[in-house]
């Protein structure tokens, strides 16, 4: 464990944020963080610019926020890079993903524009629903991988880099589970070098990614890093990894109400969660096979909070259904239904519905920002492997193989905030609170 209180170097020089996957995501990101920088808007949304932590006792007010609190890389040094399948520049990508209004993308337009993808290693078989011709060609995958990391190299020498983060906001690829060849690097190298199907591309720069030293957070359901072969590594090198899957919509909203029934012991019958959006994520999710990674990731999260075993009057019996349909009208604003159908004292029914009319890629862009700098923040303070106080940010959080993920948006928030003061040397929050009665 990372001792307390321990010696964290500061975040002086420039940050590279590397992205696989220029879409509306990372484009939504790149223009927020100019138009802050500018001073055009706000970073709502981010609990590295907004949030604020407790310290102490409350009778001692100290409440700095979190940016003054931990020595974060600023906004002012982050560098965007990233690939992808088409060759559009990131204004290009940012008016026909529609998520921004073209006013303030005019504004930001040179710098938009001086942004273009490098090509990208990617293979159809897995994201079944895209064709791109930006594509790497090379004999096998690990051939790709080495083409990543000239890019990287290239990239951090270019700009003068100091540290750089990735973080995977390409589609989501199709389902699949760890196996043989994920549990040890070098049978993940003899794979890449045989052009074994176990390798997607999404993990073809993840490998790339750690061979440089480079922390890495997975914003999509796939499998990716969460495999032995890199976790074990990332741990041991001192890399951080994160993920799986950003918390955004209609799952941040489950895992918001959901621990409060259990707080108050009401039970669940069933839980339906519809959705309709229309952006490229939502035509990608259309293919049954993507959707299947999306659905695991989705439906894990109901189970783990509500402690069925535990609860067996309550929650043993209730029905989940997740569904996304691509519906192109919507573009990126999406509308996520959730029925609930729970009961109370003496097994009353009730039911509570939801209507989120929500804009994926505005809840998606302050998460990816506060990963980069987290990340960041845990290289430079020695924090290597599976980063879980991190969980806050994942639908699907990564957890060490012994433990089951903690889904529950206040115990990760709880968590986060007591890494960071264990970091700092400052006394954990317990909550206790006797303390002011005696
Ligand atoms: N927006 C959200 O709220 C949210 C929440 C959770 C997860 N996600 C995930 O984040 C990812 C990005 O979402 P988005 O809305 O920006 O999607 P998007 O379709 O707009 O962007 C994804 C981009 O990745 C590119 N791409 C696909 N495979 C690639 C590869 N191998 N290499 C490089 N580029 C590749 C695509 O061409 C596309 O431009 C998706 O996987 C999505 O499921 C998004």
């Amino acid at each position: 464990m990372i001792e307390k209180g321990v010696e964290i170097p500061p975040a002086a020089g420039k940050v590279g944020v590397l992205l696989p996957g220029m879409g509306a995501v990372s484009t939504t990101l790149i223009a927020g963080v100019i138009a802050i920088r500018k001073g055009l808007a706000k970073p709502i949304g981010s609990l590295t610019q907004m949030g604020t932590l407790r310290l102490g006792k409350r009778t001692e007010r100290r409440v700095p926020k979190i940016k003054d609190f931990v020595p974060l890389a600023s906004l002012d040094d982050l560098v965007f890079g990233g690939w992808d399948i088409f060759e559009d520049d990131c204004y290009e990508i940012a008016r026909k993903a529609g998520v921004l209004e073209g006013r303030l993308l005019d504004q930001l337009r040179p710098e938009l524009e001086a942004i273009r993808p490098w090509k990208a290693v990617f293979d159809p078989q897995y994201v079944k629903r895209l064709r791109g011709t930006h594509v790497k060609s090379g004999k096998h995958k690990m051939e790709q991988a080495e083409q990543i990391m000239e890019d990287i190299e290239q990239f951090r020498q270019s700009r003068g880099l100091s540290r750089m983060v990735m973080v995977w906001c390409g589609s989501t690829e199709i389902y699949m589970k760890a196996n043989a060849v994920h549990q040890k690097l070098e049978s993940l190298e003899r794979a890449m070098r045989e052009n074994d199907p176990a390798v997607p591309p999404s993990m073809v720069y993840a490998y790339a990614a750690l061979r440089l030293g480079v922390p890495f957070a997975n914003g999509a359901p796939n499998l990716t890093v969460d495999v032995p072969a890199f976790t074990e590594f990332a741990a041991r090198k001192r890399i951080p990894v994160a993920g799986k899957d950003f918390k955004t919509g209609q799952t941040l909203v489950k895992t918001i109400i959901a621990p409060g029934l259990k707080a108050r012991l009401i039970g669940l019958d069933g839980w339906f969660s519809t959705n309709i959006l229309g952006n490229r994520d939502g035509e990608v999710l259309d293919d049954p096979e993507s959707f299947k990674t999306k659905e695991e990731s989705k439906l894990s999260v109901l189970e783990y909070i509500l402690q069925p075993e535990l609860y067996p009057d309550l929650y043993s019996k209730f029905h989940h259904l997740v569904r996304i349909n691509y519906y192109p009208p919507r573009g990126d604003n999406k509308e996520g239904w959730d029925n609930i159908d729970i009961f109370g004292w003496l097994g009353y029914p009730m039911q509570l519905k939801i209507d989120f009319l929500c804009r994926d890629s505005i809840l998606a862009a302050p998460l990816v920002l506060d990963l980069v700098l987290f990340l960041d923040l845990a290289q430079r303070a020695g924090m290597g492997g599976i980063q879980e106080w991190l969980s806050f940010y994942f639908k699907s959080p990564m957890c060490a193989p012994e433990l089951y993920p903690e889904h529950d948006l206040f115990i990760q928030l709880m968590k986060l905030k007591n890494t960071l003061r264990h970091l700092r040397g400052e006394e954990l929050i317990t909550h206790l609170g006797l303390e002011y009665y005696d």
